[in-house]
């Protein structure tokens, strides 16, 4: 039964996405759009949210011209996945979400664990492959890509060899600030990815950064200690340490052998809102987006390069830093607690957004295959590789700039919804079961059947329109909701949208206090009922110019309960990489600028590491490069 729910709920992401890309009409180039946001605007999330729609309908607009001009066979519309915010998602599709990621981390290791005898299982790999790179992956050329292709393969894995079928999530962290602890990806229930660790006093980690020898310390999380509630709190962490930074500290530890065993411990957090606040607020997002126009500076702002800026984290530090802990704060092994890749989603999303409001330009690299280009390296061109193996193919950095480009991404990213009310989950179950779906088109929403079943959309702007919930199925069907077929009053409907699509989509801020001050436009959770206004302009608060209803929700929003079956799929044969020593395997399997000089940079990274040698890279990871 729910595998079948599971299974409709896929069919729907599946028809949204296609419509979203077939039937959506053109839209104004991103480039013309306002971007005179307000204070309130920016704090809020408001105006990362607008960033955010503009992205996704310049997104429909490249994929369009890939398909008209037939380069797009790897892309095709059904093929479009979207990613989506983790609370948005249903609980039942978070719960897979965890037991598909509970079986990555019980499926066997591609590694030779002659090379990596702590990586017992596919999770661990992960984690090696991230520990084996990082000298040139982080303040490189090869960062957003390099980070985009292995999340991506992540996603992969979870669907190939663990049967996941739903939504891959990001982590929005502006969301979340004021009190990470409550955040619904960390706040221990069994729908979140476990909670904090155990608070035992402790001073603030202190990081050291290579480049100008500053010392940044934060202010002590909440927690420090191991694990104790949600799905993961009996994870086993097993590789590394291997430059973990220390509270009160300036010099890092690491493990004499952070690939061998023995090193096995409890997963620990330490939720931190104070690095929240400070670096990956939603004005911090915003204003990285905003106010940086080449890739360089792009990425150097984002990782607080400290050739750049001292003293910063950037949203990427940031988002490590909130979660803190071992193996969250040792950059060489950070992919072993399961939030990295909701964090890194989110960075690979404010890239996506960066990308797509200017995409003719920001397809290019700056930089080095060398963490800060020490040791000096070649620059990076887009036409060398990437190579994540065992766990993925090498692959061009060019490849990896488009994520509808089909060779080898398809993916786009729904911005988070403020207004939980309208919640996702969905008055579109009503559309699923297909039947009742009202009869006469809702009012500026234009119905366009797909398959079996109808999905109402704006023509003007490709919005998708919320479903009625009119019964039918086994349900009978409902006389007192306006604009179903059997509808027995008087009342006009108005329409309302998915979130992510209305023009004046909810932005409210839930609760934080945040909204008030210049932003007038903003009224609170209020504006979920706002009146419709046909034509608009009247603030600047809309990116298309127009005021669009956004009411709350009149569909069905339970949660289908129970588990869901994960199907384990073919086991892969691929053999690990083999090599004498820790050293030679780093060199085998990294290869991010596929010049051999980087390699041995890479290699020389890890040994260095792993025998416990200071230096500067290593000390310049420490710090901004997770
Ligand atoms: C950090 O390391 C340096 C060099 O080994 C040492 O002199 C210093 O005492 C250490 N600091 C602390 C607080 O342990
Ligand atoms: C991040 O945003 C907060 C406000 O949300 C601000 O106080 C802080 O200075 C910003 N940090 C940076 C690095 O701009
Ligand atoms: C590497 O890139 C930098 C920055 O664009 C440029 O100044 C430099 O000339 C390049 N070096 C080579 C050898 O092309």
């Amino acid at each position: 039964m729910l595998v079948v729910l599971n299974a409709r709920l896929c069919t729907l992401w599946a028809l949204l996405a296609a419509l979203l890309f077939v039937g959506a009409p053109p839209v104004r180039a991103a480039a013309a759009v306002k971007r005179d946001f307000s204070e309130g605007q920016i704090d809020n999330g408001e105006a990362l949210s607008q960033l955010s729609t503009e992205a996704l309908q310049s997104s429909q607009q490249l994929h369009k011209r890939l398909v008209a001009r037939g380069a797009n066979s790897g892309c095709t519309v059904d093929k479009i996945r979207i990613r989506r915010e983790w609370r948005t998602l249903p609980k039942s599709e978070r719960r897979a979400f965890i037991a598909a990621v509970k079986c990555l981390q019980s499926s066997p290791s591609l590694l030779d664990p002659a090379v990596v005898p702590a990586s017992k299982t596919l999770w661990d790999d992960f984690v090696a492959i991230h520990l084996f790179q990082t000298g040139n992956i982080h303040l490189t050329a090869t960062f957003l890509t390099w980070h985009r292709y292995f999340t991506w393969t992540y996603e992969q894995k979870l669907r190939d060899v663990c049967g996941y079928k739903g939504t891959f999530p990001y982590w929005e962290w502006g969301l979340d600030v004021h009190n990470p602890a409550g955040s619904p990806v960390f706040d221990g229930s069994d729908t979140s990815l476990s909670g904090n660790g155990a608070y035992s006093p402790h001073e603030g980690l202190w990081i050291t950064q290579a480049f100008s020898g500053n010392v940044l310390k934060l202010q002590p999380g909440t927690g420090s200690g191991c694990v104790t509630s949600g799905p993961f709190k009996d994870l086993k962490v097993r590789l590394g340490t291997v430059v973990m930074p220390q509270y009160g500290n300036p010099n890092w530890t690491g493990s004499a052998n952070p690939l061998g065993e023995g090193n096995e411990r409890c997963l620990k957090r330490d939720l931190n809102a104070w690095v929240a606040s400070a670096f990956t607020s939603f004005r911090n997002t915003t204003e990285l987006i905003l106010e940086n126009n080449n890739v360089e500076m792009f990425q150097a702002i984002m990782q607080a390069d400290d050739r750049y800026v001292v003293g910063q984290l950037g949203v990427h530090g940031g988002g490590h830093y909130t979660i803190g802990g071992d193996p969250g704060a040792d950059p060489f092994i950070s992919p072993g607690d399961p939030g990295f890749y909701l964090h890194h989603a989110q960075i690979d999303r404010v890239f996506w957004i960066w990308q797509m409001l200017d995409f003719q330009h920001r397809q290019g690299v700056w930089g080095t295959s060398t963490l800060q280009n020490m040791p000096p390296s070649p620059n990076v061109t887009v036409e060398d590789t990437v190579d994540i193996s065992p766990l993925n193919g090498p692959v061009k950095i060019k490849d990896l700039m488009n994520t509808v480009g089909g060779s080898p991404f398809c993916y786009v990213y729904f911005k988070e919804s403020l207004d939980m009310k309208t919640s996702t989950s969905f008055a579109l179950l009503g559309l699923i079961a297909g039947t009742a779906v009202a009869k006469t088109d809702l009012a500026g929403c234009t119905r366009t059947q797909m398959g079996n079943t109808y999905v109402y959309y704006v023509p003007d702007t490709g919005e998708i329109c919320s479903l009625l919930d009119c019964g039918g199925g086994r349900a009978p069907p409902k006389t007192t909701v306006p604009g179903c077929a059997a509808y027995e009053g008087t009342a006009t409907v108005t329409p309302s949208f998915l979130p992510g699509f209305g023009a004046a989509a909810s932005t409210s801020t839930p609760s934080s206090g945040a909204s008030t001050g210049p932003a007038s436009t903003t009224s609170g959770v209020g504006q979920a009922s706002t009146t419709p206004t046909a034509t608009g302009g009247s603030s600047a608060s809309t990116s298309s110019g127009e005021d669009k209803t956004q009411v709350t929700s009149t569909g069905i929003s339970s949660n289908p309960p129970g588990k869901t079956v994960i199907i384990t799929g073919t086991k892969e044969t691929t053999a690990g990489t083999s090599g004498g020593s820790s050293g030679a395997s780093g060199s085998k399997t990294q290869g991010s600028s596929g010049s051999s000089s980087s390699s041995t940079a890479g290699a020389a990274a890890v040994t260095a590491a792993a025998k416990g040698a200071a230096g500067l890279v290593a000390g310049a990871v420490a710090y901004l490069a997770l």
